[in-house]
């Protein structure tokens, strides 16, 4: 069982971001910001994952999933506050205790851990997680003495312009001794420009009663990004987007061009399929082997494309299934639909899905041919190997039998022919 024990803290208010949305809770890729954090956290396995909320933001609770336990902090008085309402969530057992902050949505399990191993290796009483950047502005810099010790860590609005040009960085990450800990933020004090509890104060603290404090360097200074602003947050969200393409590039995903494509993370897709350029994937998609998508395709949630499937320019599929094989080349969509193997969607046909009232479901079965800018008002049923002729509107209800031809505005029956079957 590991020694340690991780705190995130996700209780501040967030202004700067400049709406009503909890910080935490903005979404990067789909998912939560501080969700991204914990995701992190719950790999590293501590003895306890601690999350300080905000009383007045309970719903952050709900977005943290199983194996983690809440602390509120009645109100945001800084980072030396938040881990204090933490206190009674850390087990006295665990020897060290990790801090993370839920506004660095980059953070990996392989840095925490870097984080961790080095506090040990150098048996430090903390360990602060520090980068350099060339933009340090809005990050606390690392003061140190001319024999190069970390002996404190001054906010950016507290800095005088000789620190300001410090480029070495909090990222607001640190392991620390717990005991030695909870002593030193019995004496941090708001006396700063934000009138906070800055978690940032005990370091000088520390230092001048000799504690040991080590600083690891963060390898890759894009994994510590704290989100402080909606630019912030388009960085960040550019970063994870880029990472998360590269690890399906790895897997086997042919992705055409990075920059035009948006892959939710809950999409999953397999190798030897191909994604054009200006396609857009939504949560939960289900792409198989060797498909093509794109260019200009949107794939929204509850699509689940089987093998071989290929859906190109202009086409939309919402929550439907297109079996094995089957195309929808050009413009179109698709909504609410079972679609079975080798059917051909012919260029804009559109499933009528919604009648002004509810969503209904629409069945093509194996081998239908649906001819082009046909409209299939749903629920209809079109039978295996059955034929709809362009510019046809199936209408409610219609069952169009296997093999079968209908044609025209309705569309009717045609006499099948004795050759087709
Ligand atoms: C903080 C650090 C700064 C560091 C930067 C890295 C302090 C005082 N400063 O600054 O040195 O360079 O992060 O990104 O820690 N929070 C609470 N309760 C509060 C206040 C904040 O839980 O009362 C949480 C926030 O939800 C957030 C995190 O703590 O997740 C950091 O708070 P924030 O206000 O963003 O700190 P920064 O100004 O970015
Ligand atoms: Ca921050």
């Amino acid at each position: 069982m590991s020694n340690f024990c991780i705190v995130i803290l996700a209780a501040g208010e967030g202004k700067r971001m400049k709406t009503s949305l909890p910080k935490v809770l903005h979404e990067l890729c789909g998912k939560p910001m501080v969700a991204h954090v914990v995701e992190a956290a719950k790999k590293v396995s501590a003895k306890k994952l601690v999350v300080v909320v905000g009383r007045r933001w309970p719903q952050v609770k709900d977005v943290l999933g199983k194996g983690v336990l809440v602390a509120v902090q009645r109100e945001p008085r800084g980072t030396a506050d938040a881990i204090k309402a933490a206190k009674d969530k850390i087990p006295s057992s665990a020897k060290d205790v990790i801090v993370l902050y839920g506004d660095t949505p980059l953070i990996t399990e392989a840095t925490i851990r870097a984080l961790y191993q080095s506090h040990i290796e150098k048996n430090a009483s903390c360990t602060v997680l520090t980068t350099f950047l060339e933009n340090p502005k809005g990050y606390g810099r690392i003061l140190r003495n001319e024999s190069g010790k970390l002996i404190g860590i001054i906010e950016d609005k507290d800095a005088t312009t000789h620190q300001k040009a410090i480029k070495e960085i909090n990222t607001g990450m640190y392991c620390f001794r717990r005991l030695g800990l909870a002593e030193a933020l019995e004496h941090v004090r708001p006396l700063n420009q934000s009138n906070e509890f800055y978690l940032t104060d005990v370091f000088a603290w520390m230092s001048q009663r000799g504690k040991k404090i080590d600083a690891c360097v963060a390898d890759d200074s894009r994994e510590v990004l704290g989100v402080n602003s909606q630019m912030q947050l388009h960085e960040a969200q550019e970063i994870l987007r880029q990472r998360q393409l590269e690890s399906r590039i790895e897997n086997g995903v042919q992705i055409e061009d990075m920059r035009s494509t948006f892959i939710d993370q809950t999409a999953t897709i397999d190798a030897g399929t191909q994604i054009l350029p200006f396609s857009y994937i939504e949560k939960n998609v289900v792409i198989g082997r060797n498909c093509s998508v794109g260019p200009f395709c949107h794939l929204r949630e509850g699509t689940v494309l089987k093998d071989g499937v290929s859906v190109g320019n202009f086409a939309e599929v919402k929550n439907s299934v297109l079996g094995q094989g089957s195309v929808m080349h050009h413009l179109g969509y698709v909504g609410d639909a079972v679609v079975g193997k080798n059917v051909n969607i012919g260029a804009g046909t559109v499933v009528a899905n919604y009648d002004g009232k509810k969503k209904n479901k629409t069945v093509i079965k194996d081998r239908a041919f649906i001819g082009s800018d046909a409209v299939l008002i749903a629920p209809v049923v079109i039978g295996k190997g059955a034929v709809v002729g362009a510019g046809s509107v199936v209408t409610k209800n219609h069952h169009v039998p296997d093999r079968g031809i209908v044609v025209g505005v309705p569309a009717r029956e045609l006499k099948p022919s004795k050759k087709r079957g």
